[in-house]
């Protein structure tokens, strides 16, 4: 079945007022990215090969800034062209048209892509949205989850069924983005990273091919996949697990301290956490530096948050009695249902932290267990910027410690996820509403020193960044692991599976 009608409206406008040869290459670069200009008669041709109802939108199209939106505002890939697939077939059907012309292309689900490298691409976008099938097997021990399905979808869909998956803590993020470099989330410490229960993927390679990838099929890609899969292909669908949920009900209880408390509460955190050996039915400690004003206009509220898998009833509150103990300002006690236990968090689809558009100045340091000096300098560090600039105080200083038992039972070999030793994500965060704010030098700044001093807080510890939180600066080594046969083993795959080195727009690999 042909459905281009639409197509055919928007072909015809492009045909007056698309600017031909848009991506003349003006440099080396460019000409690497895209041998062909992307015009009008893309489009059409791009139309003719498409099977199902797959859509097109083109810079004069109304729907272009919806297709084009993303995450980062300061970040964007030149998207020249968009194509929004129906069906899974048409993924491969785009990518062999493009290979033919000589023009890059690049996946797209949620468009939370962080890291600097999306700004280099020039070509054909294309967006996985419509591709947000689920379906849950008979056996209720997997299901499958089409590329562009995200985590609010997830979460409520397998909720009527009393299932749950392992999703990011953030509503709006897809779920494959993540597991393609791991995929940390609250059910990592029962059952690992997201990528560790996936048990198929259906994947277009750099060539058009589509095919299976599992531990039997194409084991090799099956390794590199979980952990380094932004490089390798797109994943147009997986098969991953679920797990039984029974509708309970979780408890999270949040605490404000100031900074009298920071040291004492960073300390009472290692000894709840115990370097990596915290009892998963605490799913995640999270603390947060955040401005709140009703608190101090002078100093970040330390916030930090205690997850539990299981109604306040059932939770060990006992543990969390020395945190009672540290002088804070509030204690809030909730219990919710999973389809919430974003919220709490901050990482519900309508938060803050969700909101496209912004420019972002970001910056992450995997830790083991938090070194108080260190957290103790980012915290004036972030008072004194504070004081200099209060406009900055939307800014994050997020430490995530999850629980890691799961993660830690893979052997780490098995998959290109290089940080079963890292315990503890950071995530620094400016935001500003535009990317010509003339702050953003001051950020840049500021986010440097922090992730400085968080690695100069563990000294006997190369530099490790989880991929998904890079900026695209750090080292290669630091993102897909610091023993040598790994990036050794990456580049000879990338070798074989993607020798013209088409996915390269999402810390590479082969750097561009
Ligand atoms: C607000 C926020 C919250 C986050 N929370 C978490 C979290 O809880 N846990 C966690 O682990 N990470 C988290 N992250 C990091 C997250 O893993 C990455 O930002 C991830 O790349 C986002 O995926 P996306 O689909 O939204 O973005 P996109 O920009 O659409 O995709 C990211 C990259 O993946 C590629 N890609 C997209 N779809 C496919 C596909 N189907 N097949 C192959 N490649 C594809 C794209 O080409 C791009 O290079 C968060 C990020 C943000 C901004
Ligand atoms: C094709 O997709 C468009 C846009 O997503 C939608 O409006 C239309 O109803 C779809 N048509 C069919 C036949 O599925
Ligand atoms: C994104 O933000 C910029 C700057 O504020 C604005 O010009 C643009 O219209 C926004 N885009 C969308 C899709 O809202
Ligand atoms: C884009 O459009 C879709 C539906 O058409 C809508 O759900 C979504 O919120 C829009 N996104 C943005 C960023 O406006
Ligand atoms: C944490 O555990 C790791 C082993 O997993 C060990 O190498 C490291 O020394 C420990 N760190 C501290 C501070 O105890
Ligand atoms: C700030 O603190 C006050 C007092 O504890 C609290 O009511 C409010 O919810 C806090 N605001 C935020 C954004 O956390
Ligand atoms: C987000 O939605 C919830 C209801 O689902 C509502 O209670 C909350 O106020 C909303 N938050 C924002 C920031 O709009
Ligand atoms: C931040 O660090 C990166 C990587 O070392 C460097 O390229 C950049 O110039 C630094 N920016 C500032 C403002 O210090
Ligand atoms: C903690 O960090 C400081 C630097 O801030 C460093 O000098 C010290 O060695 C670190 N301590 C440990 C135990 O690594």
């Amino acid at each position: 079945m042909w459905y281009l009608s639409l197509l055919a409206v928007s072909a015809l406008a492009l045909v007056q007022s698309f600017a031909f040869g848009l991506v003349l290459p003006s440099d080396e670069a460019q000409i690497r990215r895209s041998k062909r200009s992307v015009n009008a008669q893309t489009q059409q041709e791009i139309a003719s090969v498409m099977k199902c109802n797959t859509t097109i939108v083109g810079p004069s199209d109304p729907g272009w800034a919806n297709a084009t939106e993303r995450y980062m505002q300061n970040i964007r890939p030149q998207v020249q062209l968009s194509v929004r697939p129906s069906c899974e077939q048409d993924v491969a059907r785009i990518v062999r048209y493009a290979n033919r012309h000589n023009i890059a292309f690049y996946a797209v689900s949620r468009g939370h892509s962080l890291t600097t490298d999306a700004a280099r691409f020039a070509g054909i976008e294309i967006d996985m949205r419509n591709l947000n099938r689920i379906r849950v097997n008979p056996n209720k021990r997997t299901a499958e989850f089409q590329g562009g399905v995200y985590g609010y979808e997830a979460i409520n869909n397998l909720w009527d069924k009393g299932l749950v998956t392992a999703t990011g803590t953030c509503s709006c993020v897809s779920l494959i983005g993540p597991a393609l470099g791991g995929g940390h989330g609250l059910q990592q410490g029962k059952h690992g990273l997201t990528s560790d229960h996936i048990v198929n993927l259906n994947v277009v390679l750099a060539d058009g091919s589509a095919i299976r990838v599992n531990e039997k099929t194409n084991p090799d890609l099956w390794w590199a996949f979980r952990g380094a899969g932004h490089n390798f292909g797109i994943v147009t669908s997986f098969e991953s697990k679920v797990w039984p949920d029974n509708f309970k009900r979780y408890f999270v209880r949040t605490y404000q301290y100031l900074g009298n408390s920071h040291d004492a509460v960073f300390e009472a955190v290692n000894r709840f956490q115990g370097n990596g050996t915290l009892d998963p039915s605490w799913l995640a400690s999270f603390g947060l530096y955040a401005m709140n004003t009703t608190l101090s206009t002078t100093e970040a509220t330390l916030y930090w948050v205690f997850l539990y898998d299981g109604p306040k009833t059932d939770a060990a509150v006992a543990a969390l009695k020395p945190f009672d103990q540290l002088h804070p300002l509030s204690i809030d006690d909730i219990d919710i249902p999973y389809t919430e236990i974003n919220t709490p968090i901050g990482g519900a689809l309508n938060s803050s932290l969700c909101e496209p558009n912004k420019s972002h100045i970001v910056g992450t340091a995997n830790l083991q267990v938090y070194n108080v000096t260190a957290q103790r300098a980012i915290y004036d560090l972030y008072n004194q910027n504070i004081r200099q600039h209060p406009e900055l105080g939307g800014t994050r200083v997020l430490v995530e410690g999850y629980a890691v038992r799961g993660v830690k039972s893979f052997k780490s070999e098995d998959s290109a996820y290089p940080l079963r030793d890292d315990n503890i994500l950071t995530y620094f965060d400016v935001r500003f509403d535009t990317a010509s704010d003339p702050l953003i030098p001051f950020a840049q700044k500021w986010r440097n020193q922090t992730v400085d001093l968080w690695n100069a807080g563990q000294p006997t510890r190369p530099p490790t960044t989880y991929v998904n939180y890079a900026a695209g600066y750090e080292s290669l080594e630091g993102r897909y692991g610091v023993e040598a046969w790994r990036l050794k083993r990456l580049r000879q795959l990338k070798r074989k599976y993607d020798s013209k080195n088409r996915f390269a727009w999402y810390n590479p690999i082969v750097p561009v």
